[in-house]
């Protein structure tokens, strides 16, 4: 129901985690609001951003059973990945291979009245401003795990609304048996896509109807109670937390709804080493790493990987 969060084995009380940090970036982006071009967000829309337990969204695991690994609420509390290191580590390869320089260079994404095209085997092919799209949605905030398959991770507060939502909104024929997600392309804006090593772009992901329809695949419009930064796929991404990082896609530009398996960019670039599901399963390697063991963003200690980077208890049952 709505106005009613309901905690489960993955969600993090917003209220416990939340570093300084993060509380600061909130006045802050408050302050920063009178100032915003085109991409002001309705009020009370900033409010649910901001205060996303009062809007939490109808879909909650009331049904799943609360999983004893160690994914819990506990082990994550503390953990939260600072986001002076989550908005200066990325890999956004539209905007160049080297981590550090992404939030530079990313500065130059006209983030303003994104939207995204809506296509393929849907009743109406749509074009969807993504202010309205936030206005729509029962916004709600997630603490998630992402896990990078170079093995390296980070814990995240991720504010938006399960992929499903926009899927509803976006009236797909029951033929569609994907849902395939398209960046934008722009070289002048994105040097990255000058590179001809990693054609072709745009850079594409897919999800099966069932992965994408599951409660745990998210679209993110914001990350620690502000608006997404560029470097972090702003003005909305995918946040896939089973999957290694790279089917996370950031800011989308198509949504197409297809019958058959797209090839993703990754496979697409490297087919020996990529594959379309790239679930985080710790035991097989994969691409160029050994996949059991991760670093989180500013620690040094190794951590075992779990097995859909601890989100078995939700996700297993789509591959049984
Ligand atoms: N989306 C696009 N469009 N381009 C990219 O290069 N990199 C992916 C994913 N989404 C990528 C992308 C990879 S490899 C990872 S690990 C995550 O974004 C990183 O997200 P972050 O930089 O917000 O941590």
């Amino acid at each position: 129901m709505f106005g009613i969060k309901i905690f489960t084995d993955w969600d993090i009380p917003e209220n416990n985690i939340t570093p300084e940090e993060i509380y600061l970036n909130r006045r802050k982006f408050l302050g920063n609001v009178g100032k915003l071009g085109g991409n002001i967000l309705a009020l009370s829309t900033l409010s649910n951003l901001l205060n996303p337990k009062e809007v939490f969204s109808v879909n909650s695991f009331s049904n799943e059973s609360i999983s004893q690994n160690e994914n819990n609420i506990t082990d994550l509390r503390d953990k939260i990945t600072s986001e002076v290191l989550t908005s200066s580590y990325n890999n956004f390869y539209e905007f160049g291979t080297n981590k550090s320089d992404i939030s530079f260079l990313a500065k130059k994404l006209p983030v303003e009245n994104w939207k995204i095209k809506i296509e393929g085997l849907v009743h109406e092919p749509r074009i969807l401003d993504v202010d309205k799209i936030i206005q729509a949605m029962p916004l709600e905030q997630r603490v998630y795990r992402l896990r990078c398959v170079e093995t390296w991770s980070a814990i995240i507060p991720w504010s938006g609304f399960p992929l499903r939502e926009l899927i509803k909104m976006s009236s797909p024929l029951s033929t569609a048996r994907y849902i395939k997600f398209k960046t934008f392309i722009d070289p002048n804006i994105a040097p990255g896509q000058k590179n001809r090593f990693w054609e072709p772009w745009p850079y594409v992901e897919s999800l099966s109807m069932s992965e994408a329809m599951h409660n745990l695949a998210f679209v993110a419009v914001g990350m620690y109670g502000h608006q997404l930064n560029p470097q972090n796929g702003a003005p909305i991404r995918l946040v896939v937390p089973w999957k290694y990082g790279f089917k996370s896609i950031k800011s989308i530009d198509v949504i197409e709804f297809v019958k058959d398996r797209p090839n993703t960019f990754w496979q697409t670039v490297s087919p020996l080493e990529y594959d379309f599901w790239a679930n985080v399963e710790p035991d097989v390697p994969y691409a160029k790493w050994d996949q059991r063991f991760e670093v989180l963003l500013g620690k040094t200690k190794k951590e075992k990987t779990m097995l859909y980077n601890g989100y078995a208890a939700q996700v297993a049952k789509l591959y049984s």
